[in-house]
C-alpha cells in the first residue's frame, strides 16, 4: 500500500471533522503529484480545492486534474515559497502534506509568516507529516527517514512540533488540535485568531 493510499481516507477523516459546511474554498501548498487534491475534491463535494506546486511540478497536476473531471478542483497555481507572492484569494483552509521535512526551516518559517498575514480570523491551517517531540524522533523509522532526507538535500529534515508550533502562535495561530496519524504521522490543525494591535 503506497503512503497515499495509507493515509488519505484518515486525512479526509480530520478533514470532515474540522471543517465546517461554511468551508467551502481549500488551498493546497505542495500538492505533489495531485493525488490528495482529486481524492479529497470527490469526497467533499462542497469543497473547491486549489491546487499549487513549484512551477516544475505543475504540468504533472494538471495532466491529473484533467483526467480526473472533476469540477471543484483548480489551478495548478506555481507557487513555490521564499519565491511567489501568496495568491490573493481568500481561503478557509490551507492544507500541506510532507512538505514541512522537505523545505527548508527557513521556508517554513516564511510560509507560516505569510499565512499568518494573509488569513482572515477563523481560517484554518492543516499541517500533515512526521514531526519530532521534546527533541526526540517519535519511532525508529522517522530517525532512518530523517537521515535519508538529510543526505539528498541538507536542509531538509523532520521539524520539531514545538518550533512548528512557536512560530505558528507567534504569527496569530492557535493549535485547535494535533491529530495522530498512521505511520507515526501527525496532522497540526490550527485556526487563525482576531488579529491584535501590535
Ligand atoms: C514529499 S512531496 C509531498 C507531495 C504531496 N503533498 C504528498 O503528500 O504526497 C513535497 C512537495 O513539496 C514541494 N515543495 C518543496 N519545496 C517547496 C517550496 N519552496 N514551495 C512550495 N512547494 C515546495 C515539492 O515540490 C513537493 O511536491
Amino acid at each position: 500500500m503506497s503512503a497515499f493510499e495509507q493515509n488519505r481516507d484518515p486525512i479526509l477523516a480530520v478533514l470532515k471533522e474540522v471543517m465546517s459546511a461554511e468551508d467551502t474554498r481549500v488551498f493546497e501548498v505542495g500538492s505533489g503529484t495531485g493525488e490528495h487534491a482529486v481524492y479529497f475534491a470527490k469526497n467533499l463535494k462542497n469543497v473547491v480545492w486549489t491546487t499549487s506546486d513549484v512551477l516544475t511540478k505543475c504540468g504533472d497536476i494538471r495532466s491529473l486534474l484533467d483526467a480526473s473531471k472533476l469540477p471543484n478542483v483548480r489551478g495548478p497555481m506555481p507557487y513555490e515559497i521564499g519565491k511567489d507572492d501568496f495568491p490573493r484569494y481568500s481561503y478557509d483552509l490551507v492544507f500541506t502534506a510532507n512538505t514541512f521535512h522537505i523545505m527548508g526551516w527557513k521556508q517554513c518559517k516564511s510560509l507560516i509568516k505569510t499565512l499568518g498575514a494573509r488569513l482572515r480570523e477563523g481560517s484554518q491551517v492543516a499541517i500533515y507529516g512526521p514531526f519530532n517531540y521534546n527533541g526526540t524522533y517519535t519511532c525508529e523509522s522517522n530517525a532512518i527517514f530523517d537521515k535519508i532526507i538529510k543526505e539528498r538535500d541538507p536542509q531538509s529534515g523532520i521539524r520539531a512540533f514545538e518550533d512548528v508550533n512557536a512560530a505558528m502562535l507567534k504569527n496569530g495561530f492557535a493549535l485547535f488540535k494535533d491529530f495522530e496519524m498512521p505511520a507515526n504521522n501527525r496532522m497540526l490543525v490550527y485556526t487563525r485568531l482576531v488579529f491584535m494591535k501590535e
